[in-house]
């Protein structure tokens, strides 16, 4: 563990997409690469932090210096992150699937039976809005994201009061800004305070700048 602010400190971050089985072949995934979140547990890591990094199978390697939990589903990685806790702060930059399959496939859908599935989702449970409901154990810092394309900041605090974490990292996803699955990011912070505008900058700078704040927070 490195030396710094973040010393003797405990983060779990959530990171990648998450992937949902429709049978034993088959799933259901998103295009999260899992840059930022990589990027933030390293940044973390460099401030001291002792992290966790739970993460989907996400196209980019973990960070080193960091304790890697690989889960595939929604329901794994929060059975990761409940066992991750406590943790002082937890950053979720997971890319979560909203929806999996409402049933269990135990074999192989096959063409040969005839017509196309129809396939019946479920809901997955919320990593993020489980855990900022959390009493006892509730990390003292919670961070969500939120990727918007159009009334960031308005959105973003919903998000923020319905979630119910302290903090919503959120940008504005829209294809012609680039961030979705460029380099750069551009984010508005939203706290308790209101919302703070950060110029555009790389996902490295983003999450250096992030892990500053959130030693800041922490003391
Ligand atoms: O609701 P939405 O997916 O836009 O919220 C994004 C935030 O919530 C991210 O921080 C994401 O990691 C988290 N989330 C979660 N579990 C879910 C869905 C989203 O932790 N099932």
């Amino acid at each position: 563990l490195m030396d710094g602010p973040l010393k003797g400190r405990h983060v779990l971050v959530t990171s990648g997409p998450t992937h949902e089985p429709i049978d034993p072949v088959r799933y259901i995934a998103n295009r999260s690469s899992g840059a930022q979140g990589t990027a933030i547990a390293r940044a973390l890591a460099a401030l001291g932090a002792r992290v966790t990094f739970v993460t989907g199978p996400a196209e980019v390697a973990p960070p080193q210096g960091v304790e890697v939990v690989r889960v595939e589903t929604a329901r794994e990685m929060l059975a990761a992150v409940e066992a991750a806790l406590p943790a002082d702060a937890a950053v979720f930059a997971a890319a979560v699937a909203d929806w999996r399959m409402a049933e269990d496939v135990a074999q192989k859908m096959k063409k040969e039976a005839g017509g196309v599935p129809t396939l019946r989702f479920a809901e997955n449970p919320d990593i993020l809005a489980t855990v900022a409901a959390m009493g006892d154990g509730r990390p003292g810092l919670v961070v969500g994201f939120a990727a918007e394309t159009e009334r960031v900041v308005e959105h973003a605090t919903a998000k923020r009061a319905r979630k119910g974490c302290d903090w919503i990292v959120a940008n504005d996803v829209s294809p012609a800004t680039g961030i979705m699955g460029g380099a750069e990011n551009a984010v508005v912070l939203i706290t308790g305070a209101g919302a703070e505008d950060w110029p555009r900058m790389t996902k490295d700078q983003v999450a250096g700048r992030l892990a500053a704040r959130i030693a800041a927070a922490l003391g």
